[in-house]
């Protein structure tokens, strides 16, 4: 094929997506390489700057921070995101995001299609096209990577024939994916899931041995579900999660060891670090429970397992997960207060609570004398609480 056609290839400087500039420009297309800076560790610059090394005909570098902690952290926080139950969607959340900002770069660039470096075994092939076909129903999506059929080993001869500039050409045991909401952590000796964790895979929590023994009161104040002051110290949502990383990882708060169910059908052995994302979320439900009242609740934890599915699934540009965010933004003013966590060795527990909108009432709650509840309407009320029971009982027997 010597058509010569324009791609934009969603680029971050490892094995894989290096590789895939010579392969695609091998195949007569034109590449744009694009690194999209969500928070991970490492030098993209660097990285950018190797790709018209590699054969890219332009190599851009976009800091997507503050859109990435806008757009799609903040929303996880609000609907207290843990795919099942366990994991912050660290990579999930990133995916839609990043396609935007492809589809962006195509649009302006007329590219004729976009590329992602992603296998066919994982959950991000199905995130970027799935997202990239909602925003951009007509452009072609390549996915070099699951095309080729090339092992790691296979990649790292392919990139040594060309002589191509990439750093890591030793093998690494692990694939990593990394982000300012946390870090996944994925093969080698984790593929077993007998196999404790070696403690070597973690970067952003030690090991909780290994942390100070004396707990730590830290306290975190949200604002319409946004959280902007630690300690009471007013500081943007991104350095709030700076900050709670470095707190929460030191005292070795934020692992995760999870066999999760996915996409693609497999169950899967992930390891996770996200120290901050666990912290807030844990402050946020805390903040819930004083400020929501017990229906809506209900129904919002409901809305928060879809929102993570939704997401998970890659289904973040759809109607659906735009609705279930409009049901938590209907109590948005009652998300506002203080939470404060404590951190122990390798764990965060809420320990206090307030807010202006707290459903909390001392008058009623108390067991002390002079309470403002009324305890003549209990009785009538827990016989018909228990009515239905007890007609159950005289018709069918005890
Ligand atoms: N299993 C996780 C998920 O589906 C992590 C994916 C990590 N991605 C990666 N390219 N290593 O969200």
């Amino acid at each position: 094929m010597t058509t010569n056609k324009k791609v934009v290839l969603a680029y971050s400087g490892g094995l894989d997506t290096s590789a895939a500039i010579p392969y695609l420009t091998e195949q007569g297309y034109e590449v744009i390489a694009v690194a999209v800076d969500v928070g991970q560790p490492g030098d993209l610059q660097a990285a950018v700057d190797r790709a018209p090394q590699l054969g890219a005909a332009e190599a851009r570098l976009v800091d997507a921070k503050e859109a990435y902690v806008e757009g799609y952290v903040l929303p996880a926080l609000t609907m207290n995101a843990l795919y099942q139950d366990r994991y912050p969607l660290v990579s999930a959340l990133s995916r839609p995001l990043i396609s935007r900002v492809l589809v962006d770069i195509a649009k302006s660039t007329d590219a004729a299609a976009i590329a992602h470096g992603c296998t066919g075994k994982g959950n991000d092939q199905v995130r970027f096209e799935v997202s990239l076909g909602a925003l951009a129903p007509d452009i072609e999506v390549l996915a070099p990577v699951r095309d080729w059929g090339m092992t790691r080993e296979d990649t790292i001869a392919y990139a040594e024939d060309r002589n191509l500039p990439v750093t890591t050409t030793k093998s690494s045991p692990y694939s990593i994916d990394e982000n300012l909401w946390g870090r996944s952590i994925e093969c080698g000796v984790l593929e077993d899931p007998w196999s404790p964790p070696p403690e070597d895979i973690y970067e952003l929590t030690t090991t909780p041995e290994g942390a100070s023994s004396k707990p730590r009161d830290v306290e975190v104040t949200f604002e319409a579900g946004v959280p902007v002051a630690i300690d009471g110290e007013r500081l943007a949502p991104l350095n709030v999660i700076e900050s709670l990383t470095k707190v929460a990882g030191d005292y070795g708060f934020g692992r995760i060891d999870l066999v999760e169910d996915r996409l693609v059908g497999i169950k899967s052995r992930e390891i996770y670090e996200a120290p901050a994302a666990l912290a807030l979320i844990a402050a946020h439900r805390d903040l819930e429970s004083l400020t929501l009242d017990r229906h809506f609740a209900r129904e919002k934890r409901r809305m928060d397992a879809l929102w993570a599915d939704l997401v998970y699934q890659g289904l973040w540009f759809t109607p659906l997960r735009e609705a279930a965010e409009a049901f938590a933004a209907h109590t948005r003013s009652a998300a506002s207060g203080d939470v404060r966590l404590r951190f122990t060795p390798g764990g965060c527990l809420p320990v206090a609570r307030r807010s202006k909108t707290s459903l909390y009432d001392h008058g009623l709650a108390t067991y002390d004398a002079g309470d403002a509840f009324d305890h003549s309407d209990a009785a009538g009320f827990v016989r018909l609480w228990g009515l239905p029971a007890k007609q159950w009982a005289r018709v069918h027997g005890e």
